[in-house]
């Protein structure tokens, strides 16, 4: 039963991280920064499907999370994106969605899950699943991981002023992705108006060798100077003006040469 499961995680895996790959060789930023997949065990199985009282008959339809994806993202942002990406996809459809991130589970525990159903081909043909798809960053990533250890390691009675301190915790890594965001959308702004820059003094310089043929010499140094002065004071705004500026005097000489 347990082997379509097998394939299906495998190839999403796959399909994912070739998702990464070409992210990478395109130069674009990724928003997946790491996939991994498990089986549910048997032993996890059996031990679920008796918690939630799931008859075995019903296993495939009842216990959702038989084969499990996990999708690690840098930031926040990027969730909403990844989940975008899955819900366009031809290979898969969404079943339903639960949003711990705006609402996080009394524990503190944060991800953005989704249960979606994937086709698999077999021997017999073609096999439609359930899986699950947990989306967090990094940061809920190292959370969720000790926690889940700690669940483990006191078997589910973690004592009350360790649950305390993990809520903290949470509250923590919560305030560390909001720090990164606003990070990210630095980097990003400066990377967009660093872009911005350069293409304008291109367009700028380009217009002002273009007026070398048409405008007089004592012009084109006065245009020359200006452009060097606003240049040094590293001002986009500044620097779109003239450049506005610049293609009005353009266009008269344009408009003379007629
Ligand atoms: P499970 O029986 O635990 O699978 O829960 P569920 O079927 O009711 O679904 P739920 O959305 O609550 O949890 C699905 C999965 O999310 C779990 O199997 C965990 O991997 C993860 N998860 C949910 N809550 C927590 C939590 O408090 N701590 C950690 N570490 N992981 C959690
Ligand atoms: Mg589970």
């Amino acid at each position: 039963m347990l082997d379509p499961y097998e394939l299906a995680v495998k190839e999403l895996v796959l399909k994912l991280e070739h998702l990464i790959e070409e992210y990478r060789l395109k130069g674009m930023y990724s928003p997946i920064e790491q996939v991994k997949g498990r089986v549910k065990s048997i032993a996890s199985i059996l031990e679920k499907a008796q918690r939630k009282k799931i008859p075995f008959d019903n296993l495939e339809t009842e216990m959702e999370d038989i084969a499990g994806i996990r999708i690690i993202c840098q930031f926040e942002e990027d969730i909403e994106r990844v989940a975008q990406i899955l819900r366009s996809r031809s290979d898969m459809t969404v079943k339903s969605v639960k949003d711990y991130l705006t609402n996080a589970k009394p524990s503190g525990y944060r991800s953005y899950h989704l249960i979606i159903y994937y086709t698999v081909e077999t021997v017999n043909g073609p096999k439609r699943l359930q899986m699950e798809v947990q989306i967090r960053t990094l940061a809920m990533n190292f959370w969720a991981t000790i926690e889940h250890s700690l669940q483990y390691k006191y078997k589910e009675n973690i004592p009350e002023y360790v649950r305390k301190r993990l809520s903290s915790a949470a509250e923590a890594i919560g305030m560390l992705d909001k720090e990164m965001s606003s990070v990210r959308s630095e980097i990003i702004d400066a990377q967009n108006s660093s872009h911005m820059q350069a293409h304008l003094v291109v367009e700028i310089l380009n217009n002002i060798q273009n007026l070398y043929k048409v405008a007089n010499k004592r012009d084109i140094i006065k245009i020359q100077d200006e452009f060097y002065r606003i240049y040094a004071q590293e001002d986009l705004d500044q620097l779109t003006q003239f450049h506005k500026e610049l293609d009005a005097i353009a266009e008269g000489y344009r408009a003379q040469g007629l």
